[in-house]
């Protein structure tokens, strides 16, 4: 556990430089040590507040992780990300949908999906590698456990009937509610369990499952699952995070930084305080506050 936990806020420490802090518009573009000159310190002080932060609640490590990839450590992977990606002026909830991979996408979706933000089918495979931590829904994946293609009380065949009547048990047919472990056993420690449970037929969301249907992603999936150590996957993973760090980044200018990370600013504000460090670790407990909505 203590080992989960330190591999939990390594990489979310990471995800707090990134989103969390801001650099003075003038200088406003994203870098490795982006600030460096105008606060030395922030990365140090960011990373030592998340880690104690995640000391006390691991369980925020996982919406985390799913709060950056979805806007957008032995310790798991180190990432040494690019900072400095200001906040978009604008959020509504209907960008999300057309631009999130659904939870029933298939896998030629999946592909397509990432293809359209420049990623490639290696970062769909390592990317869903994030799902070794955290929960999921009931309602995320009960469409495999009743009713599976409109079949009344059928189970999707492609998955494990042990775990499908573990499943059942945990959720019952139209609970929204509960959430579940994505990766059963070892839900807050990033390894490579989850290639273990895809390649076994027991990846929980049917977009785990399809990595199954196709022969790249199927060969990453068992050659994970059967590796004698998670370097591949560690080196892989940082390098397709950065490449997805880098969707939609705003700087020079474009974008803001938000005084509430969840609300864009009201109108004409001084945004010049927010580049405060006292601004910075504001901004960075209100993302703690929306992670834990999400
Ligand atoms: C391949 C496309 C992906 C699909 C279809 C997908 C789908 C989902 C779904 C449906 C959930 C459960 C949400 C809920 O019920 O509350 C989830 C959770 C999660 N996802 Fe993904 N995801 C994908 C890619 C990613 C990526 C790229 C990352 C990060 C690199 C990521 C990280 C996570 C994490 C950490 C959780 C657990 C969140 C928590 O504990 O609250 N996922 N994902």
């Amino acid at each position: 556990m203590a080992k989960g936990r330190g591999a939990a806020a390594a990489l979310v420490v990471v995800l707090g430089l990134v989103v969390a802090w801001a650099p003075s518009p003038s200088s406003a573009h994203v870098q490795i040590g982006a600030y460096n000159k105008t606060c030395p310190q922030a990365e140090d002080i960011v990373y030592k507040e998340m880690t104690a932060i995640l000391g006390k609640s691991p369980e925020l490590a996982g919406p985390l992780l799913r709060l950056f990839s979805v806007d957008c450590f032995s310790k798991g992977p180190y990432i040494a990300l690019p900072t400095g990606r200001r906040d978009g002026n604008n959020s509504v909830a209907s960008d999300v949908g057309p631009n999130s991979p659904a939870p029933g996408a298939n896998i030629t979706d999946l592909v397509a999906l990432f293809a359209k933000f420049n990623l490639t089918t290696k970062d769909l495979v390592v990317l869903s590698g994030a799902h070794t931590i955290g929960k999921a829904h009931c309602s995320a994946f009960s469409g495999r456990l009743y009713n599976f293609s409109g079949a009344n009380g059928a189970s999707d065949p492609t998955l494990d009937a042990n775990y499908t009547a573990a499943l059942r048990g945990q959720c019952k047919q139209a609970d929204v509610a509960t959430l579940v472990d994505l990766d059963p056993p070892t839900p807050t420690v990033f390894d490579l369990d989850y290639y273990k449970q895809v390649s076994a037929q027991r990846g929980l969301l049917a977009t785990d499952a399809a990595l199954l249907l196709q022969d790249a992603t199927k060969a990453y999936v068992l050659r994970q699952a059967n590796a004698s150590s998670p370097a591949e996957f560690f080196a892989d993973f940082a390098e397709s995070f950065i490449n997805m760090s880098k969707i939609g980044v705003l700087t020079h200018g474009h974008g803001e930084i938000r005084h509430k990370c969840s609300v864009v600013n009201p109108p004409s504000p001084t945004t010049s305080s927010a580049t405060s460090l006292a601004g910075s670790l504001l901004l960075l407990v209100l993302l703690l506050g929306a992670a834990t909505a999400v």
